[in-house]
């Protein structure tokens, strides 16, 4: 589909059909939020693909009755990093030495740039950063979505908290920050009957 068309397409779906999406699309899904620019590349989320209805019943009482956490075929969580210092920085740039097949130490200049620019912030600072960076991969899986004419719903009407506890991110060093229903939109959902609102083209983009 054409990509105008498909963000036309698109739309926040409120109420799934029991149509399970594939795994090989499930699958592209992962991968572009996996390929999505990051500040530095630093990437500080990691993606949960939850299938599981019953995990998904528990977190239920964590989503404001948001009944597409459960319902839809599969539930993206986008979790930011909680452990953002100098070892997540050393490690990243590890990483990236070894995919370009660089000498150890290579990148130091710029892994010293990133500490310094990085490191005087505030807890409050870094996880907002995180959550920044995130939401980016979310857009990207929101658009491939809309691409592979898979419905979705983004969604941040949840307790983060709640979310941590039963998926148990704590000790993995993350904790939500947003989530996505995957799915195929059902044909009673009410939200499809709503025209699409935005700002119109001609006050969103100034042109100077
Ligand atoms: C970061 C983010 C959080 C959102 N949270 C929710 C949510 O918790 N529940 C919900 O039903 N929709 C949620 N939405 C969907 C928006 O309400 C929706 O995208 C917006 O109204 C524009 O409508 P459209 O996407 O249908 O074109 C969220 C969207 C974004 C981008």
């Amino acid at each position: 589909m054409e990509i105008i068309s498909a963000l036309n397409w698109r739309y926040a779906v409120r109420e799934f059909s029991e149509q399970t999406i594939e795994s090989a699309t499930i699958d592209k899904l992962a991968e572009a939020t996996r390929l999505s620019a990051s500040s530095y590349g630093l990437q500080p989320y990691r993606l949960i693909i939850l299938r599981d209805t019953a995990t998904r019943q528990q977190l239920l009482q964590h989503a404001y009755g948001q009944t597409k956490v459960r319902d839809s075929s599969h539930l993206f969580i986008l979790a930011i990093q909680t452990q953002i210092n100098e070892a997540f920085i050393d490690n990243h740039f590890n990483m990236v030495e070894n995919q370009r097949g660089l000498q150890a130490g290579a990148l130091a200049g710029f892994s010293n740039h990133v500490k310094e620019a990085m490191l005087p912030m505030s807890q409050l600072e870094l996880s907002q950063w995180a959550e920044n960076q995130a939401h980016i991969a979310l857009g990207n899986l929101l658009t491939v979505a809309a691409i592979e004419q898979v419905d979705a719903c983004p969604m941040a009407g949840f307790n983060k908290a709640g979310f941590d506890h039963v998926l148990g991110l704590k000790h993995k060093g993350l904790s939500s920050s947003v989530i996505c229903a995957l799915g195929v939109r059902s044909s009673s959902d009410a939200s499809a009957k709503y025209v699409k609102t935005r700002v119109p083209q001609n006050q969103f983009c100034i042109r100077l």
